[in-house]
């Protein structure tokens, strides 16, 4: 079969790549469509505020079949690549993913990583048929954190009783201020956020996930609020601030597409372990969502992703109303060593 893997650099090539994105999104996933076209054009210039970032396309005689998005963090994890590959409901089972799975890998290695890891979505129970776990068991890729993804029905919502539950839970919180904002944080919050941020990746459930510990300073802080506005996306965040010492113990985001607002992403909360115990997370989750409500007032749905161990969090969200919608596993997979040629392009 004439099969083509080409990088994507252009406007019409980013075109057809989201084209296969989106229709793989409609099919594999409820309420969970990929990222708008505007959103991925910031990103043919290669890099992100994490890292190398490539596009690839997959043709069969012509006719778009396959995408990946290679991300190749430089900051932390630099033997790591993230991968993302689709390919289209009405071409699937004729070998693409496999190609574009070894194609992605010899990139990968490429740039001296040596594993990678991708996310599959499968029902609620009995999943291991779904397409994206099949795969992976497949090419010998194997799960090492398993989480659930849950909805909110933003839109239904009774306001009165958001501000009912932050009251209730600032009450328990009295040491503690709320901050919020839209999009930039204040400049003086910007270490403290960076801070924060890292304790994300140490602080959350990660399983059998190889991952290191994120390095991040107020400038790579920066850096990722400007590549969010870049890419046309808001960034919804309240902050926990203890009012003994003036510095931030914890934070919520939820980002928002600005050209699809009715679709919005719970991205991270963490509230540091010795401050734990006093509601916080209550409290930062249901004053970021009334803030969400102020300003995307079109946001209909919000998607949150918890580790099946992260017992406390998930009692916050089912509290608020997310209700679970599917199983998403993370696949590691180790890539063979020995050498390779160096990267073109
Ligand atoms: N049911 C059972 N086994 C499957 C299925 C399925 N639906 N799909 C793939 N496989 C297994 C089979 O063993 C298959 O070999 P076979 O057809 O000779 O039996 C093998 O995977 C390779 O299949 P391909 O034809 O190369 O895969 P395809 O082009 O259909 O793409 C993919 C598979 C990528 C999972 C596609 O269904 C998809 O886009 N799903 C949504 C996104 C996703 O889950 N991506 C996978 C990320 S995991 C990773 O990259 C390591």
């Amino acid at each position: 079969m004439d099969r083509t893997i080409r990088r994507v650099t252009g406007n019409a090539d980013a075109r057809d790549w989201y084209g296969v994105d989106a229709a793989a999104a409609a099919t594999d996933h409820v309420g969970l469509p990929g990222d708008p076209l505007e959103e991925l054009l910031p990103l043919l210039a290669g890099s992100s505020s994490d890292g190398r970032v490539e596009l690839w396309l997959a043709r069969a005689g012509g006719t778009p079949v396959a995408v990946t998005l290679l991300r190749l963090p430089v900051h932390d994890n630099r033997t790591v690549a993230a991968l993302s590959l689709r390919v289209h409901p009405d071409h699937r089972r004729r070998g693409h993913g496999r190609a574009m799975l070894a194609h992605a890998a010899d990139r990968a290695r490429q740039h001296g990583r040596s594993r990678m890891v991708a996310e599959v979505s499968a029902p609620l129970s009995g999943g291991a048929d779904a397409p994206g776990p099949a795969f992976a068991g497949a090419v010998g890729a194997r799960p090492v954190l398993s989480e659930v993804r849950r909805i909110l029905d933003v839109a239904a919502l009774d306001s009165r009783e958001l501000v009912r539950i932050r009251d209730r839970a600032a009450e328990a919180a009295a040491a503690y201020r709320l901050l919020q904002w839209v999009d930039r944080a204040p400049v003086d919050l910007r270490d403290d956020l960076a801070m924060l941020t890292g304790r994300v990746t140490t602080d959350s459930p990660m399983q059998e996930l190889d991952w290191e510990p994120e390095v991040w300073t107020a400038e790579r802080y920066v850096a990722k609020e400007d590549e969010t506005l870049a890419r046309g996306r808001r960034r919804i965040v309240t902050a926990a601030q203890d009012g003994r010492t003036g510095r931030l113990v914890g934070y919520t985001d939820i980002g928002v597409n600005a050209s699809r607002p009715e679709v919005a992403y719970q991205w991270d909360t963490v509230v540091l372990r010795e401050h734990r115990g006093h509601r916080l997370g209550t409290a930062l989750k249901a004053a970021n969502l009334l803030l969400l409500r102020q300003h995307v007032p079109a946001a209909a749905l919000v998607n949150t992703w918890n580790a099946d161990d992260n017992t406390h969090m998930i009692a916050i969200n089912e509290a608020l109303g997310f209700r679970p919608v599917d199983r998403w596993l993370e696949e590691q997979l180790e890539l063979p060593a020995g050498p390779v040629a160096a990267p073109a392009g």
